[in-house]
C-alpha cells in the first residue's frame, strides 16, 4: 500500500493489532463483572462479541470451564486471538471467527453469556442488548461495557466526541431501565477505574503511534490520526469525572 493511500480505519486496525486491548479495561475487572454470572460450568456456551485480539476473552477462559467464541469484524484481530488462544493452550476452548454482532451464527437460546466489552455502544445499548437476547438462553447472562455519563452534567465537548465517534452517551440510571426493557433483570453496573483507560490503554496505544509516526514519517492521515487520538486524551484527563466505561450485568428473564 502507498502511503498516500493510508486510511484512518487501515492505521486504527494497525496500531490496535499491537496491542493487549484495544479499549479500556483489565483483567481485574473482566473478573469482577464475572463474579456476578452464575451457574457456568464445562458445558456453558458464551460468546465473546467485538473480542478484539481477545484481552479479556483469554481471561475469560482462565476462569471458566465452558466454550467461547470471539467474534469480531477485522480479520487481522481475530488471526492474532486464534494465535493467541494457542499461545495459551486454550484452543480447544476458545475460537475466534470473523463476523458481525448484528448478525450472529448461534441458534435461538444456544447461549449462557453474551460477553462484551467496548462495543455496544456502536450498535446502540438497547438494540444490541435487545438482538442478543434471543441467543441467550433463560437465566444466562449479558455482561458488557458501555460509556456512560457518570453524572448529570454532561460537558458538550464530550458529547461532541462520542457522537461524531457513532455512539452518544446515557447515564447509568437509563441504561439500567434500558436492560429491563431488553429481557433482562438489572444484577450490577460498576464504572472501570482510571488505570484502565491510562495504563492499560492510552499508554500502550500512544507508544504504538510513536511507531506509526516514524513509520509513515509527514504523512497527513497519519498526523490527523494520532492527533484526534491526543485529544480524545485530553478530553479524558480534563472531564473524566463525568463520563466513563461502565459494567452492566443482566440475567435474562
Ligand atoms: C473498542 S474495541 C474493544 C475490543 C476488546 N473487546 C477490548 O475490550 O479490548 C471494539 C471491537 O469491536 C469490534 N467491532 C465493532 N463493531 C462490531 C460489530 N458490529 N461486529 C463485530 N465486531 C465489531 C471492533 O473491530 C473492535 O475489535
Amino acid at each position: 500500500m502507498k502511503n498516500k493511500d493510508i486510511t484512518i480505519f487501515d492505521l486504527l486496525i494497525e496500531t490496535h493489532k499491537s496491542l493487549e486491548r484495544q479499549g479500556p479495561g483489565s483483567p481485574e475487572m473482566t473478573l469482577r463483572a464475572l463474579s456476578f454470572v452464575e451457574n457456568l460450568n464445562e458445558n456453558s456456551r458464551i460468546a465473546d462479541l467485538g473480542c478484539g485480539t481477545g484481552g479479556q476473552t483469554m481471561v475469560l477462559a482462565q476462569n471458566t470451564a465452558g466454550h467461547i467464541t470471539g467474534v469480531d469484524m477485522v480479520p487481522d484481530f481475530i488471526d492474532i486471538f486464534n494465535n493467541n488462544a494457542k499461545r495459551n493452550h486454550l484452543e480447544g476452548r476458545i475460537a475466534g471467527i470473523v463476523g458481525s454482532a448484528e448478525s450472529l451464527p448461534f441458534g435461538k437460546e444456544e447461549l449462557d453469556l453474551v460477553w462484551s466489552e467496548g462495543m455496544i455502544d456502536g450498535i446502540g445499548f438497547e438494540k444490541g442488548l435487545a438482538y442478543w437476547n434471543g441467543f441467550i438462553k433463560r437465566d444466562g447472562y449479558v455482561v458488557v461495557t458501555c460509556p456512560s455519563w457518570l453524572t448529570s452534567q454532561c460537558p458538550s465537548a464530550v458529547e461532541k466526541f462520542w457522537v461524531e465517534a457513532g455512539s452518544g452517551l446515557d447515564t447509568i440510571e437509563y441504561n439500567i431501565s434500558v436492560m429491563s426493557k431488553a429481557g433482562y433483570r438489572f444484577i450490577a453496573a460498576f464504572t472501570l477505574p482510571e488505570n484502565c483507560w491510562t495504563e492499560n490503554y492510552f499508554i500502550p496505544r500512544a507508544a504504538a503511534e510513536k511507531s506509526l509516526a516514524e513509520k509513515y514519517n509527514g504523512n497527513q492521515t497519519v498526523k490527523a490520526y494520532i492527533a484526534q487520538d491526543k485529544y480524545e486524551v485530553e478530553l479524558y484527563t480534563k472531564f473524566k469525572q463525568y463520563y466513563g466505561y461502565v459494567f452492566y450485568i443482566g440475567k435474562k428473564m
